[in-house]
């Protein structure tokens, strides 16, 4: 199965612009109850991101404004994807790797939480990480 599980989000446009609308309880187009919220943005176009993986925590990243690109790693294996609409949200389970690069000046990436920030559930050295994936 795939690592990059895009979610669609209802874009509520009409002729003044688009409008996208993530309400608390909606299961189908977050499929967790939302603890936190972040943004990440000004990040220098040399700059990469990310670099671990959670214990526990579940997110949705939506790309609300300029692009960037997101690679996820189980253990085993490697995909990416360009992060550059405001309709695509991208789950990001448990367990896995994430690393953000090439972020264009004006990129604004949104991250939806599930539990709020604790520096004890992240895995930061991608040793560590490659060997609990494998005994999970
Ligand atoms: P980090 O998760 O390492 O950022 P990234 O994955 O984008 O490289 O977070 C950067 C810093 O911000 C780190 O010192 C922890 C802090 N932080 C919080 O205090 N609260 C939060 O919700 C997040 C996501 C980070």
């Amino acid at each position: 199965m795939s690592l990059i599980k895009w979610i669609d989000f209802q874009s509520l446009g009409d002729e003044r612009g688009s409008l996208v609308a993530l309400e608390i309880g909606m299961e189908k187009a977050v499929p967790f109850v939302i603890k936190r919220v972040y943004y990440i943005y000004h990040t220098a176009k040399s700059v990469s991101r990310g670099y671990h993986a959670h214990r526990d925590l579940r997110q949705v990243a939506i790309c609300v404004a300029g692009r960037c690109r997101m690679v996820l790693d189980n253990g085993t294996s490697r995909e990416e994807a360009w992060m550059d609409s405001p309709t695509k949200g991208l789950l990001i389970e448990s367990m896995v790797w994430r690393e953000m690069h090439d972020f264009s000046d004006d990129c604004v990436l949104l991250v939806l939480a599930s539990e709020h920030y604790d520096e004890s559930d992240y895995i930061r050295s991608y040793e560590d990480f490659t060997g609990q994936a494998r005994n999970s």
